[in-house]
C-alpha cells in the first residue's frame, strides 16, 4: 500500500496560498503584529519551506537553515499562551479559506496545535 503523505495529498500550490492568506491574517491580529516584521515576505518563504518538511515532503527548510530548533528560533520573541492561540486562529482561517478539510486539516492542525503551544516562552505578566 502507498504510504499517504500529507504533503502531497495537500500540493504544493495550496500549501503556498495557506501560508500566505495565514500571514495576511497574522500582518492585521492586534495582538500578533508587535513581534513580526512589517515585510513578512522572507516569514512567509521560510514558513513555506518549513511546512513543505512538517508535512513529510522535501526538506527545503532544512536545507537552507539548517536544523529548524523552532523552539530556540522562538526564543527572542515573547510568545504568550495568548499569542499561541491568535497564531492558530489565523491559521484556522486561513484553512477555511482555502478549503482545507476533513481529516488532512484536522491531522494537520492537531499537530500545529502541539506544535504552537511548545513555542510558549512567556508567562502573560512578563509582558
Ligand atoms: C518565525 C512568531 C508559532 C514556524 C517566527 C517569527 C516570529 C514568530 C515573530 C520571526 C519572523 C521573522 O523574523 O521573519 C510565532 C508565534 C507563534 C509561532 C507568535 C505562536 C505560537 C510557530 C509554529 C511554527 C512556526 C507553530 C511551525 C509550525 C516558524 C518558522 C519561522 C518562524 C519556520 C522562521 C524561522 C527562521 O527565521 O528561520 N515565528 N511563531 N512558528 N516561525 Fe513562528
Amino acid at each position: 500500500r502507498k504510504p499517504i503523505i500529507p504533503y502531497e495529498e495537500i500540493g504544493a500550490e495550496l500549501l503556498s496560498d495557506l501560508v500566505d492568506r495565514f500571514y495576511g491574517k497574522v500582518a492585521r491580529h492586534p495582538m500578533l503584529t508587535p513581534i513580526f516584521p512589517d515585510d513578512l515576505t522572507e516569514t512567509a518563504r521560510k514558513q513555506k519551506q518549513f511546512l513543505t518538511q512538517f508535512l513529510g515532503g522535501p526538506n527545503l527548510y532544512t536545507q537552507e537553515h539548517g536544523h529548524p530548533m523552532l523552539r530556540a528560533r522562538h526564543m527572542p520573541f515573547p510568545i504568550t499562551y495568548d499569542r499561541a492561540q491568535a497564531w492558530l486562529e489565523c491559521m484556522a482561517e486561513a484553512m477555511d479559506e482555502v478549503g482545507l478539510d476533513g481529516k488532512i486539516r484536522d491531522d494537520f492542525y492537531n499537530r500545529l496545535i502541539l506544535t504552537a503551544n511548545h513555542m510558549v516562552n512567556r508567562q502573560d505578566t512578563d509582558e
